[in-house]
């Protein structure tokens, strides 16, 4: 295998097209982040090295090492010969929605909207000539299609479109029509259905340029089923205190309850009033203070010992750089980002150029500011994921190391459902499916969710429930569950020794949330002749821990802007 040559090029379908390399770019940052977002944009979840690199044009030996680096790092993941995407990947997405401090500050009016008007509202920023969601309040109903956090439209196909595009220049306006010639079907848009080569380009152009002169004379926009038929919205734009439009705020509803024009006649109002206060809290934030120093410095050099030329140091403190500049609100100053990630400063100079070629990261006065276009790296989907979903490649990994049947359940009412299982391959294995219920008392992971519940709680739980006496070690008295649950909450772990069927044993133990809340249980369940309780306890639970520490470490990386997924 010959490894790549520094200046090895990457194809012009890895970066933007028009951008010129600068001499001073890092390369291996930039052939790491092509092959995030090849990965990204592939409609399907797994991929092959040797597809990828010809996706990306770089050699095969590179994206081998990118993807060593990477999956090291703890973005990738390999199964087989299959790379995947990991949930800490959404920590850039992350990173770019905490410093441009929109969600946060914003997303609390989004919902008070949705809840008063019982229609989802969206929160959607300018990038480039397209429009990029990074709020969502849904509303569940029937026929309303709700993008994901991090979903590119095209700037003519939706409501807050017309209201940046009121603000173009001349040159951004030629970008789009641009745009429009390149990809008159909106390929280049996977969020939204492509067009049939039936829409006439020039009328849909006369049409988008007939709303922008709408939206310039009545500072709003409306959405007549420019997505899909039935789809309709009504969109205002929020301004930060220097009047600059930084986001649009869209209500959006069914034309089984609204045509766009009633819409907009039923939402305006209160759709004003709450651009009102979203302008007032961004007036009244407070200027955010500088991170803390070496906060993000995740690279290790030992990881570059233990992988040798294999690892791609630059890449992996590039990728620390994009991070740091989420850590905090606004613009971070080379000063600032060098000491956020323990790097010299000609190296985190570089590292931020480099993001910048990209577009991935603009230059200000005070200045690095992410971009929106850091959602591509594989936002929409990942926020996508299910809970088991994310425990799972865990569970897996569990089972690998001790042999046995891993599993994740919450509490539901008074019993554990199981949301994820992952079986090991032994001839006598304990047989239970996603979706099977428990009373929680009888078992491991019902008692360290228990043992987690406020005081009152537990209490209540164990006045109301009958024990069943399922073997003759069950524990069925109160006295007995209570002291069980009280050595659970000490110990930070449950084993559960032949009460709920003979011969079955289970441990336990919590999975915590980035506040420290209980929101899971992760277990090994074995056969109890497999061992001692001693045993099993000294033997299983370091791996049993480890596991859902590292579920519970995805999930926040997953929720921090996309909500909860336990359910
Ligand atoms: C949405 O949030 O789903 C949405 C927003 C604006 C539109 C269409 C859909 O014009």
């Amino acid at each position: 295998m010959t490894a790549s040559s520094p200046d090895e090029p990457v194809s012009p379908d890895a970066v933007s097209p028009d951008a010129v390399s600068p001499d001073e770019s890092v390369r291996p940052l930039e052939r790491g982040l092509a092959v995030l977002r090849a990965m990204a944009a592939d409609p399907s979840p797994r991929q092959r090295a040797g597809d990828l690199a010809r996706e990306t044009g770089l050699a095969r030996s590179t994206v081998d090492r990118v993807a060593t680096t990477l999956t090291r790092l703890g973005h990738l993941r390999s199964d087989g010969r299959d790379l995947l995407l990991t949930p800490r990947l959404m920590e850039f997405g992350n990173a770019y929605l905490a410093s441009c401090g929109l969600p946060e500050a914003l997303a609390p009016h989004a919902s008070a909207l949705a809840d008063r008007l019982d229609e989802s509202v969206s929160i959607a920023v300018p990038d480039e000539d397209g429009v990029r969601f990074i709020t969502q309040a849904p509303r569940r109903r029937t026929m309303a299609v709700s993008f994901r956090i991090g979903d590119l439209l095209p700037a003519e196909r939706c409501a807050p479109g017309a209201l940046f595009a009121a603000r173009w220049t001349e040159a951004e306006r030629e970008r789009w029509l641009t745009r429009r010639r390149t990809d008159p079907l909106d390929s280049r848009f996977p969020a939204v259905p492509k067009r049939t080569g039936a829409d006439d380009g020039r009328q849909v152009e006369a049409d988008f340029e007939d709303r922008v002169r709408a939206a310039r004379e009545t500072g709003s926009s409306l959405d007549d089923q420019l997505i899909e038929p039935g789809l309709v919205a009504v969109a205002l734009p929020v301004r930060d205190p220097s009047g600059t439009t930084v986001c649009a705020v869209s209500v959006v509803s069914h034309t089984s309850r609204h045509t766009a024009p009633s819409l907009a006649e039923h939402a305006l109002p209160r759709l004003r009033s709450t651009v009102g206060a979203m302008e007032h809290t961004l007036r009244s934030q407070a200027p955010a203070p500088p991170p803390p120093a070496d906060a993000l410095a995740a690279f290790d050099s030992s990881l570059k010992e233990e992988l040798g030329s294999g690892f791609l140091q630059s890449l992996a403190r590039g990728l620390d750089v994009l991070r740091a500049l989420g850590s905090r609100r606004g613009p971070m100053s080379l000063a600032d980002t060098a000491r956020a990630t323990a790097l010299p400063r000609a190296t985190a100079r570089r590292a931020l150029l480099t993001l910048q070629h990209l577009g991935y990261a603009t230059a200000e006065p005070d200045g690095y500011r992410l971009l929106p276009r850091v959602m591509d790296l594989g936002f929409p989907r990942l926020s996508q994921l299910t809970f088991a979903q994310i425990a799972r490649p865990h569970l897996a990994a569990l089972v690998e190391q001790v042999h046995e049947s891993a599993s994740v359940a919450v509490l539901d009412g008074d019993d554990i459902r199981y949301l994820a299982r992952v079986a090991a391959s032994r001839i006598m294995r304990v047989d239970i499916t996603v979706g099977t219920r428990f009373p929680a008392y009888a078992t491991s992971m019902g008692r360290v969710l228990l043992a987690a519940l406020p005081e009152q709680e537990r209490l209540d739980h164990l006045s109301r429930v009958t024990p069943r006496q399922f073997t003759p070690r069950t524990r069925t008295t109160v006295p007995a569950l209570s002291r069980a649950l009280a050595t659970a909450a000490r110990e930070g772990w449950a084993l559960v020794d032949q009460e709920l069927e003979e011969g079955l044993c289970s441990l336990a133990v919590p999975v915590t949330d980035d506040l420290g809340r209980v929101i899971a249980a992760a277990n090994v369940a074995l056969h109890a002749s497999r061992g001692t309780a001693d045993q099993i306890r000294d033997t299983v639970l370091p791996p049993l821990r480890e596991a859902a520490r590292r579920i519970g470490e995805d999930l926040a990386v997953v929720s921090r802007f996309t909500g909860s997924r336990i359910r």
